[in-house]
């Protein structure tokens, strides 16, 4: 794989395509995380005497601009992190996007609005991703892939632009591919996996190829509920989609005739809504009341997934235990941070939530053995799939 230490930059316009894809406050970025790891490769390419466009998406609106995922807050932080304004086009290939490019200057930077704003981004019709990639193609003279977090995704940015332009992986890309090989090879066990979060769509799949590598599998946040309601237990208003039931149940089977346990939360905190001061008690997790949801695992569970983290070898941790924001339901998060920190095991936490929330909850990225900006990427990459931005890389 070509790294950007490959390319000769100077004076040339260079499309970067980063993941910049952090949580939001009241219009402010609430954690600047996946900004941060993008900058090593951006202040190199200025230093360098880049002419580079930052390219990035912003949550998921539907193909047209939509003024609630403009990057205008990521833009703000980036530029007081470098220390300079960053100036952002109104929109990702059209004039505003043209006439900013053009104005570049060797050192300069710029960044074009959300790229999922053009719905050929997303597009699943390859002429109309190729469409949109050959605009964005048509922009630049490089491109530089250094968005881990969104390289699952075949989207144009990702995947079509580097087969058009000479193309190399950036720093944070390159640190994410050493860093997670090592649970890809020969791992150091017991292997502990701890899943959680609330995309339990997006990485339900995950768990059947983990039940064939990890020792153990600890089961919280959202992602607990269709295997509790799989045992037969009653989980009130919790977040559940019809389907998964029946998968989780197919997964306990699967895992008990591997020889791999599936650890589920004994108990659960639960109330009527996530809400700051919402009442809430804790309840064992085959007692969720009829009205009430689960929000966070409770007391009993956090220490029983920290005592099973603490001698593990290996740990992989994806998704929050509980509604961490809040924090009547952070302590299972809080609880699984910690674990991981005191435990000698090659700790590599992943994705952009859980990157956020042990931020928030005052565990900085230095206390993990490494912090992947990838969420869903991490787990297809560990999964030894492959990654659609990592093989156009390799196809150049
Ligand atoms: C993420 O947050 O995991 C990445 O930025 C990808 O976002 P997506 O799941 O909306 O494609």
């Amino acid at each position: 794989m070509k790294t950007i230490d490959d390319l000769a930059v100077a004076g040339k316009r260079v499309l970067v395509r980063a993941d910049l894809n952090v949580p939001l406050d009241d219009g402010r970025v609430a954690d600047d995380g996946r900004i941060r790891a993008s900058l090593p490769t951006l202040t190199a390419l200025t230093s360098r005497g880049a002419r580079v466009i930052v390219c990035a998406h912003l949550g998921r609106p539907k193909g047209k601009p939509d003024p609630r995922y403009s990057l205008a807050p990521v833009a703000a932080r980036l530029g007081e992190l470098l220390g300079r304004p960053v100036k952002l086009a109104a929109d990702t290939v059209g004039p505003s996007a043209q006439a900013e490019v053009a104005a570049l200057r060797p050192g300069g930077l710029v960044m074009l609005e959300n790229l999922r704003f053009n719905a050929g981004e997303t597009s699943t019709d390859d002429v109309d991703r190729g469409f949109f990639a050959d605009r964005l193609a048509e922009l630049a003279e490089e491109y530089v892939a250094d968005g881990f977090g969104a390289m699952h995704r075949k989207h144009a940015s990702v995947y079509d632009v580097a087969l058009r332009l000479p193309c190399a992986a950036g720093y944070l890309v390159q640190a994410e591919v050493v860093a997670l090989r090592r649970l890809t090879g020969d791992i150091r066990r017991p292997y502990v996996v701890v899943l959680g979060g609330a995309k339990v769509a997006d990485k339900f799949s995950a768990i059947a190829s983990l039940i064939t590598t990890a020792d153990q599998i600890l089961v919280g946040g959202a992602m607990a509920f269709p295997f509790l309601a799989a045992k037969g237990y009653k989980v009130g208003t919790s977040l559940l989609e019809t389907g998964q039931v029946d998968i989780a149940a197919g997964y306990l089977e699967q895992a008990a005739r591997a020889g791999t346990e599936i650890v589920l939360p004994s108990d659960v905190i639960v109330a009527a809504e996530p809400a700051l001061d919402a009442p809430h008690e804790v309840v064992a997790a085959d007692a969720i009341p009829e009205h009430q949801m689960g929000l966070d695992i409770g007391p009993e569970s956090a220490a029983l997934f920290a005592n099973t983290i603490r001698p593990a070898g290996t740990v992989f941790w994806n998704g929050p235990m509980g509604v961490f924001e809040l924090p009547r339901f952070a302590g299972g998060t809080k609880a699984v941070a910690r674990a991981l920190t005191v435990s000698d095991a090659f700790t590599v936490v992943g994705g952009g939530d859980t990157g956020a929330a042990i931020r928030a909850l005052g565990f900085p990225d230095a206390m993990f053995a490494y912090v992947s900006t990838g969420g869903g990427a991490s787990l297809e990459f560990i999964q030894g799939k492959t990654l659609p931005g990592l093989a156009a890389l390799e196809e150049e």
